[in-house]
Parts: C-alpha cells; structure tokens; sequence
C-alpha cells in the first residue's frame, strides 16, 4: 500500500509529536523533513557551500545531536531560501513519501510542493505567542526573544519565494492553540481514518 499523510506547519505548533504518534498508530514510516535542513544547515555552519552539503546528505549528518538547537532552526531556515537546496532534497523526500506501508512527513512545503497528491494533507498551526510559550518550557532564556525568534523564522519562511510555507488548498487545519496534544492527535487519526477506511 502507497498512502501519503503530509503534515505542514510552523515551528512548535506540535507537528512533530502529531507526526509521530500517527506514525506509530498507523504502523506509517515518519520521516521528519526539517532534520534535513537542519543538518545542511549545520554542515553550512562548518563551511560547506550549501547546495554539495545538501547533495551529499549522509545518514550521519542527520543523526548530529546539535541539529535540535534554537541555533540550528535558524541556521536551516537561511539555507531553505535557497531554490538549489530545496531542489537537491526532493527526491529523497518523494521516494520516502511513496514507499510501501505509508509514510508520514512533516515539513513546511509537504502539501504544497513535495507531496501535492497526498491521500491525506494536515496544517498544523498554533498563535506565535502559544508556541513560543512551548519552545520557551524547552529551552528557558528570555521568553520575548523567544517570541521575537519564533516570529522572524515564521517570517522567512512564509514570505520566501521558493516553497513558502502555506496551508495547501486541501489541506485540513489543525490549530492547537488551546488544544491538547492527544485531542490534535484524535483529530488528525479521524481524517486519515476517513481516507483509509481499514485502517486504525
Ligand atoms: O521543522 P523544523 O523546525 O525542524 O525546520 C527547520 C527549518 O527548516 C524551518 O524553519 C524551515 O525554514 C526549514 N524547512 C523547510 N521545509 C521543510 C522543513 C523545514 O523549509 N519541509
């Protein structure tokens, strides 16, 4: 079975816990598309030209443990911007996205550029100041620049021009500002249930 769940969505709106637990209930492959900017981003910090770091991803490079960082979000999405970088990573994500058993992938442009035929599309979103809320329980510091972080990366990556971040036309949207993590999970299982009648 080919059956593609695309999940898009800013930082800390809880795309990746939805991801991961609809991944496990589903018995779907996850992979989580942020890791891989993350990572050409890291290597770009180190002084590699961005387009051959993201050419020549190694499963080594996506099991950094720095990839995680406030540091590392940021330094991913100034290498997003560039079309050359999105295009090098394609691929990988489309042969991910078809493979046998199902696969979930989270991201910014799953929906919208990656996946545009995927049997099920979610767009997880939550207010800055909830989410910047969350990240700030993760990482401590001051939470207003923790807001002003959140929304500048929001910025960069709605407003560039090469796959920006938006809700596709047939996407269903989630937002959890005031909504628990297991009720989003519910919801999201409930849409793909819908379009995958024999499934959990
Ligand atoms: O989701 P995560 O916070 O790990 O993503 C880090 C950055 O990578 C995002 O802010 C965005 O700029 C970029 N990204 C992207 N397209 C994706 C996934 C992530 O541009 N599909």
């Amino acid at each position: 079975m080919r059956f593609t769940v695309a999940i898009d969505g800013p930082a800390a709106a809880g795309k990746g816990t939805i991801s991961r637990a609809l991944a496990a209930r589903f018995g779907f492959a996850h992979l989580d598309t942020g890791l891989l900017y993350r990572a050409v981003g890291a290597l770009v910090a180190e002084g590699a030209d961005p387009v051959a770091a993201a050419r020549g991803l190694s499963a080594a490079d996506l099991a950094r443990a720095d990839l995680r960082s406030l540091a590392a979000g940021e330094a991913a999405s100034k290498v997003a911007v560039m079309p050359e970088v999105r295009a090098a990573l394609v691929d990988f994500q489309r042969r991910f996205a078809r493979g046998q058993g199902g696969a979930v992938l989270d991201g910014r442009d799953i929906g919208t550029v990656i996946c545009p035929e995927a049997e099920v599309k979610l767009f997880v979103t939550a207010s800055a100041s909830v989410r910047a809320h969350r990240r700030w329980l993760e990482v401590g510091g001051d939470e207003a620049e923790v807001l002003a972080q959140v929304i500048a990366r929001d910025r960069r990556d709605s407003e560039r021009a090469t796959a920006p971040m938006r809700p596709a036309g047939d996407a269903v949207v989630i937002d959890t500002s005031e909504m628990g993590i297991d009720e989003a999970v519910e919801h999201a299982a409930a849409v793909i249930r819908q379009k995958l009648p024999q499934a959990g």
